[in-house]
């Protein structure tokens, strides 16, 4: 898969997913679909109605946005791995969306109907729970603190591995976490390593290969150091203590 998109944003300096920018669309436009959708079955004014149905007609067009971009994003940052938050966030957006397409589908028919703010309230539930699926993927993806001469580092585990690495632990094969890892004893072998990762019986496992367009001998050994620092306490490298 191409990456383009993301090359040409960090390009310009932009190295983080882009979904998590979109989402704050349709998360406030539905707040706001709901809380003007009160405010006209308080004080029965019509121009409140119209105002919570344009809201959900913005936070339906994000919508349709922000899910494509969260899928290539998920690509990018996750490497399509299939794991626990994706899959609910996969199952609540399909709900979000459908409560907020009917929603618009019903509010161009009829504004008065008594099913809008029932639908304006399911989707600020469900939109609540995305985005606290959403913060789970990312704290939990949460690299350990380190000095400043580690941060280029950092900043590669972040963006290419915490993703399944978070914390050190392998989500995918908790058997095969990134702490202590064997390969973190010698570079070349680390190198070898995420240049085609393999299970412990030489066959291919789930992990990317990691070519040196996508991270560079200097960057792996800026990882390598980094990863040694927050995961291999024994074998700190002596410009770290
Ligand atoms: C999509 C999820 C995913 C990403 C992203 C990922 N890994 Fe892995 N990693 C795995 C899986 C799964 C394994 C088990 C072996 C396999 O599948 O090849 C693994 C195994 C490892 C191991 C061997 C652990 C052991 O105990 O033998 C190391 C080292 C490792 N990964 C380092 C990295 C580094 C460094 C990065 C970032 C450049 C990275 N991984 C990115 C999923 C991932």
């Amino acid at each position: 898969m191409s990456y383009w998109f993301y090359d040409v944003l960090a390009m310009l300096g932009y190295t983080h997913p882009v979904h998590p920018v979109l989402v704050h669309v349709p998360a406030g436009m539905s707040i706001g679909a709901l809380g003007f959708s009160i405010l006209a079955l308080l004080t029965k004014q019509a121009a409140f109605r119209s105002t919570a149905y344009h809201v959900a007609v913005f936070a339906l067009a994000f919508t349709l946005l922000a899910i494509p971009v969260g899928i290539f994003d998920w690509q990018r940052f996750y490497g399509g791995a299939w794991f626990f938050e994706i899959q609910i966030k996969a199952v609540l957006a399909a709900v979000y969306l459908v409560l907020i397409a009917s929603a618009v589908w019903l509010g161009r028919r009829c504004l008065e109907s008594r099913a809008l703010p029932v639908l304006y309230l399911g989707s600020v539930v469900t939109v609540g729970g995305l985005g606290f699926f959403g913060g789970q993927l990312v704290y939990h993806g949460f690299t350990p603190e380190a000095p400043v001469q580690f941060n280029v580092g950092r900043h590669v585990f972040e963006s290419h591995c915490s993703g399944c690495h978070r914390r050190g632990e392998n989500i995918i094969e908790p058997n095969m976490p990134l702490r202590n890892a064997p390969q973190l004893h010698d570079f070349a072998e680390f190198l070898a390593f995420i240049r085609n990762p393999r299970m412990p019986d030489g066959s291919p496992g789930v992990m990317p290969k990691f070519a040196s367009d996508r991270i560079s001998d200097l960057n792996a050994r800026e990882l390598f150091d980094y990863l040694n620092f927050a995961f291999a306490a024994s074998k700190r490298p002596v410009s770290a203590q």
